[in-house]
Parts: C-alpha cells; structure tokens; sequence
C-alpha cells in the first residue's frame, strides 16, 4: 500500500467544537459537514461531533447517510430539495430544508408530506447567491406559517464578506429590518462571523471551516484563533535523488540546482488532492522539520528540498500539512484556500481517524 494517508483526529475536532461554544455561548451549532466534512470524512466527523446542535449537508444521501448513523440532531440540506420526491423523502426522515425561493416554495405548500418538515427560510441580504429578496421575505415565512405541513421556522441568511474588511454591517441591517415583524429563531454565522462578530451569534451558528482547524480568515493564522488542525495529511519519501549544480528534477525541468542538491522524492501528487500549482518553496515537513518542495507536482509524486536534513532518507516521514505546516500555508503559497485543499484529497488517500 502507498504510504500516503490523511488522519483524522477527533480531539482536535471535539477541541474546535468547544472554540465556537466560547465564541457563541447561548447559540445552538449547526456543524456543516458538506463536501464529506471538508474533505475529513462525513460519518467520522459526524460521530467526533456527537454533541453538536445539528448537521447541515447539501445532499439528501449525506443526510440520509448521517440519520443511518444514528445522527438524531437536525440535519439540513443547505440547498433545500430539489424536487418533489426528495422532499418527501426528507420530510420522512426529519430531514430539515432550506427553502431559497418561490419555486422551492411552491414545491412545499403542494407536495403532501407524511408529517410536518422543518424549513430553514433564506433571505439575500446582498449576496446574491441564494435566497429571497427582502421585500418578498414576509409574504414568503406567512406562506410556510400558514402551511400545516411546515413545522418549525428559522429565518436565516449568508454573510459575503464576513472574513473581509467590508464586514457584514450591511447585510446585517438589511436582514434585521425585514425580519422585525417576524418573531422566529435566526440563524447567521459562518466561522468568519463566529469568530469576530459577536453580536451576530444568534439562535443557531453555522461553523465549517473552524471545525477543520483552518482559518477562514485569509492572512490570520487559525492558531491566533486557537484552532488545531483535525487533518493530518502525511506521506513518505520513496527515493532521494542527488542533483549537481545545473540538474533539474520533474517535469518541465522548473527546478535547476544552483548547487550540489539533495531531493526527496515524495508518494503524494495532484491526483491524490495536493495542488499542481503549489510552487517551488512551498512549506513541507520531513521527519517533522520544515523544509520546502521543488519544482512541478506530477499526479502521483512531488519533490521536496532535503539538502539540509542529512538524517532524511527513503521511508522518511512526510507531512504535507497538518500540524507543523499548516494547510493555509500551502493554500496561501499555491494562490488558494485551505477550505480548497481539504475538499480535494482525493478518494484515493486513505483517511484514518484517530481519538
Ligand atoms: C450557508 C452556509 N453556511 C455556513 C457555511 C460554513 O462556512 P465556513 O466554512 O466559512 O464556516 C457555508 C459554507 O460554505 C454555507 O454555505
């Protein structure tokens, strides 16, 4: 077997749980564990997470998959149902939906529904992406009130910039003046709000990233937040290579000694999830001390600097990223973010979860 793997540690997940709690004291924790929790694992995670408040997915399988897990938390599809047979389906299974718009809408009010469905109601505060405009919001929640299939409301929208300078003020003003005849529970808060804004906690936080331990902050670190890193993503080297002054190593030659070189020869490449365009000098560990790739990542091998590390040989361990290299580093170096990265290791990497 190749000696890549991504371990996934539930103590650091269960630690990053206990950070959103101190951040939002009194609000109820959707964990979003789209995208196979970011990459982590959908049911691992889930069962790390044991003491959220509820899961929010995008898929009626993940969700189902999370019920047959012995999830009894709210589960919520994010993007609602997107036909009538689903929701059915999620309505049997207690599965809670968003409800975007008035097609969505219209769907829920018409589809006969063996008991009530709880309905997370978007509003699009100036993202543009999801949701009901504010002036068509009230007549939208009265609708879902006046339906005996719909159970519990939450009113909720999305924040664009909450990791930017720009902040949510806007959308938050936007939101809290068409909701002031409603009195419903609310859900606002990505990690970016969880994190600085405390006034926007509300009934019910929404945290992906910080649940990972990756900052969803770009150019803040996610220690300065207190968050440890859940996924390990770790490999070997397989072969070492000695490069004179004027050798090159992979394709494209983009690396060329500019002195006697040594290169560690990594099992990792993009088809495994690693980016293709992580340059030469992005961070890496080797038996744990950090050193720096080199030239072009191929789909099954990169290439690491070992020229320093004079104890580093073939069956060396290699971290990627985890805890000595942060993923927002790679991510940073290679024109992402870490959020990218974690939902790209690919299938074919073994993920292993340890307490
Ligand atoms: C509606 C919604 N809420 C919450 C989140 C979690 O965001 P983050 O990972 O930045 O915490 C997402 C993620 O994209 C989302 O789409």
């Amino acid at each position: 077997m190749r000696p890549i793997q991504a371990i996934i540690s539930s103590s650091a997940l269960q630690h990053n749980l206990a950070i959103v709690r101190q951040h939002a004291p009194t609000a109820k924790v959707m964990a979003v564990v789209k995208a196979n929790a970011y990459g982590h694992g959908l049911i691992h995670v889930a069962h790390a997470l044991i003491d959220a408040d509820g899961f929010a997915v995008l898929s009626l399988r993940e969700a189902i998959d999370l019920r047959e897990a012995g999830v009894e938390q709210t589960i919520l599809l994010l993007e609602g149902a997107f036909n009538a047979e689903a929701l059915r389906i999620a309505a049997s299974f207690d599965i809670s939906v968003v409800v975007h718009n008035a097609v969505q809408l219209a769907m829920l009010v018409s589809t006969p529904l063996s008991k009530p469905i709880n309905a997370f109601l978007k509003m699009n505060t100036g993202m543009n992406r999801l949701g009901f405009v504010p002036d068509d919001y009230v007549a939208a929640y009265q609708a879902l009130t006046q339906n005996k299939q719909v159970g519990e409301i939450t009113l909720m929208t999305h924040f664009a910039t909450a990791d930017e300078e720009t902040g949510i003020a806007e959308q938050l003003a936007c939101f809290n003046a068409a909701i002031e005849v409603i009195d419903a529970p609310v859900s606002l808060a990505n990690s970016a709000t969880i994190l600085r804004y405390p006034e926007a906690q509300a009934d019910w936080v929404r945290p992906g990233i910080m649940l990972y331990g990756a900052t969803p902050v770009g150019g803040t670190p996610a220690t300065t937040f207190d968050l440890q890193p859940v996924m390990q993503f770790t490999s070997q080297i397989i072969a070492v290579q000695h490069l004179a002054e004027g050798e090159s190593v992979g394709y494209g030659a983009t690396f060329t000694a500019t002195k006697q070189t040594r290169i560690g020869i990594v099992a990792c490449g993009y088809a495994d999830g690693y980016p293709r365009h992580a340059p030469t000098g992005t961070p890496i560990a080797v038996d744990g001390e950090q050193t720096v790739t080199v030239g072009r990542v191929s789909m099954d091998m990169l290439f690491c600097d070992l020229t320093d590390l004079a104890q580093a040989d073939v069956g060396s361990a290699v971290e990627l990223w985890g805890n000595t290299v942060p993923v927002d580093a790679v991510a940073e170096v290679s024109g992402t973010i870490g959020y990218e990265l974690l939902c790209a290791v690919a299938p074919r990497v073994p993920v292993k979860g340890i307490a």
